[in-house]
């Protein structure tokens, strides 16, 4: 795609801005609040499509989107074409994008040959996105990773049959499967494919402040930009990017007090949207949000001693005097 339009595929975007899929991180509450402080796409965490056709019991714990998340991608993971179209039954009616995931590094997914081990051997992405986009009449997204390792970077190769295999989009985290999560992206991998297809190219690593998002879209001529761990615990930072974006203008940080409220309503949303609740789970995105602020420490300790609900608040009112 030369020159932006926002869109992938039919879906119209209000920006650029996207929430990575974070597995263990992206509940409904948090998709929810990083759409309401200025995502333009969130991302569901990844899940199974082996999972979601033969897990009866807990297919519901898989399936927490609600219609206000809208426009909204799930991704599935998976290995055999069929499966992930026999999937698709289940997830498509809340999902505006189907996104495929082809960059999980994790030994297990590793070996039982999906995510990453996709990018030692491309051409079985083309048999599962082929699959996928003929199944359904939304767009199908892949997200890669630019290589197995260093020596074997074959991330335009990787994203040329994305594109030919009928993709709308492509997602590329600029890391290796080695690199797992550490060292620098590489953000000329990410303008080399944008150089090389004409689909959408979703820029992915390292973003953490708003000059890093104009940095990105300038140096590699990227679509959109996907915002994964900076984002964890800080909804805001999609307010922030898209003002400087918008306007150059760099939005203060928040006080202790504001970040404070910022949980309460993380907390409110939680209860009121999501389906399945787990204290703990509640209790670890509140830890994720003491972020940049005094003595983050000793509140994350403070936050880990509550003890239900209730417990949380009155630490969340004390520590940040809200
Ligand atoms: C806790 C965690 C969970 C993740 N889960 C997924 C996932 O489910 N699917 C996926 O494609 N990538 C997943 N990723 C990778 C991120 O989407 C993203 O590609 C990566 O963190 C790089 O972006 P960042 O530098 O902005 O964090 C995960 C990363 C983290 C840290």
């Amino acid at each position: 795609m030369k020159g932006n339009t926002l869109k992938i595929g039919n879906v119209k975007l209000a920006n650029q801005l996207m929430l990575a899929p974070l597995l263990g991180v992206n509940c409904t509450a948090f998709r929810l609040m990083c759409h309401e402080y200025g995502a333009g796409l969130v991302f569901s965490q990844m899940i199974h499509s082996m999972g979601l056709v033969k897990g009866e019991r807990n297919r519901d714990t898989m399936i927490d989107f609600i219609k206000d998340e809208r426009p909204l991608a799930v991704q599935i993971i998976g290995r055999d074409p069929k499966i992930v179209v026999e999937s698709l039954q289940y997830i498509e009616e809340y999902a505006d994008i189907i996104d495929l995931n082809f960059g999980c590094p994790d030994a297990d997914v590793l070996g039982q040959k999906m995510g990453a081990y996709f990018s030692k051997h491309p051409e079985g992405m083309s048999k599962i996105i082929n699959a996928v986009a003929s199944a359904t009449n939304k767009p199908v997204t892949a997200k890669i990773r630019i290589g197995w390792d260093s020596q074997s970077l074959n991330h335009t190769q990787q994203a040329k049959i994305i594109e030919d295999a009928g993709a709308a989009a492509i997602t590329v985290h600029g890391r290796t499967k080695d690199q797992q999560y550490a060292g620098k992206a590489n953000w000329v991998a990410i303008k080399q494919v944008k150089d090389k297809v004409n689909i959408p190219v979703i820029g992915n690593g390292d973003v953490r402040e708003p000059e890093d998002a104009r940095k990105m879209l300038d140096q590699t001529g990227c679509d959109f930009v996907m915002i994964g761990r900076a984002a964890m615990g800080n909804p805001v930072l999609f307010r922030k990017c898209n003002e400087f974006l918008d306007h150059k203008k760099l939005l203060p940080r928040l006080t202790e007090a504001e970040r404070g409220k910022l949980i309460l309503e993380f907390i409110a949303l939680y209860n009121k949207v999501q389906k399945i609740k787990r204290f703990t789970e509640l209790k670890q995105h509140a830890m994720w949000f003491c972020k940049d602020i005094r003595d983050a420490t000793g509140k994350r300790r403070e936050i880990a001693k509550a003890e239900d609900e209730a417990g949380l608040v009155s630490v969340i009112k004390q520590q940040f005097s809200t």
